[in-house]
């Protein structure tokens, strides 16, 4: 499903919406709402409206674990870690348990702390493949997402949880859940901002994308699959 947004602003309180509406649901049925957070500029507006009233009380965030999609193998310091902008916008603000969110850590060889986030996802959810509740995704201009990349070995990983990817353009190993751990969750949501992102969304919706160039178009997950996207995103579509 897609929704087309105003703007940026439109498109980040309803996502801010859907998570809210997603934790209760989940915690009311499982006991606890489990979540992978995008990186990138587009979810920022998104956790900084969690961050706020009212939905410090409408998100049972004691309940809440939180874990990432992806991530930049840099220091914990450094602008581009989606840690660091997660807990910036929302996270240092919530009255979240400190054990409850989990970061991919890089620090120690790619391959070592991919295989260490795989265990950490075993401690939450035990031997199988996790179903995550909710999995936020942005969407680059060149078709990735979380750190699935075009034309790299990661997007045929069947077994791994969590892999490493070393990403030629950026000259630095990231850090990224499987297609087969996205495509198990209950739903993943897809946050799309700005002219840029417009050819590349008008080839996913109507367009014959071809999967192994465009890596967003292998999400198809066993749940739901929304699609936020504002109108500059979405200005390409024929179909609106
Ligand atoms: C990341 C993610 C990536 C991101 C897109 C969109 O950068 O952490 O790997 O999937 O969400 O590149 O980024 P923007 O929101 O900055 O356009």
């Amino acid at each position: 499903m897609m929704k087309i947004c105003s703007d940026l602003e439109d498109l980040s309180q309803t996502a801010a919406e859907v998570f809210a509406a997603e934790a209760r649901r989940a915690v009311k049925t499982s006991g606890r709402f489990t979540v992978a957070l995008a990186g990138g500029s587009t979810p920022r507006r998104t956790y900084e409206i969690l961050s706020h009233p009212p939905y410090g009380k409408m998100v049972p965030w004691q309940e809440t674990h939180v874990f990432w999609g992806d991530e930049r193998c840099v220091s914990e310091m450094d602008p581009r870690n989606n840690a660091r902008m997660a807990d910036q916008a929302l996270l240092a603000h919530v009255s979240l348990p400190r054990e409850q969110v989990h970061p991919m850590v890089c620090d120690r060889s790619p391959h070592e702390a991919a295989e260490k986030y795989e265990k950490v996802l075993r401690t939450t959810f035990g031997e199988e493949l996790p179903r995550f509740d909710l999995i936020l995704l942005g969407l680059g201009e060149n078709g990735h997402t979380a750190s699935l990349f075009p034309e790299t070995p990661v997007l045929k990983e069947q077994l791994r949880w969590v892999t490493e990817v070393y990403i030629t353009e950026e000259g630095l190993h990231r850090l990224t859940l499987t297609l087969p751990v996205i495509n198990r969750a209950r739903t993943v949501l897809f946050l799309v901002s700005g002219a840029g992102k417009a050819g590349i969304i008008r080839e996913i919706h109507e367009g014959s994308p071809d999967p192994y160039s465009i890596p967003a178009a292998l999400i198809r997950p066993d749940g739901r699959l929304l699609w936020l996207i504002d109108s500059d995103a979405g200005q390409l579509l024929r179909k609106k």
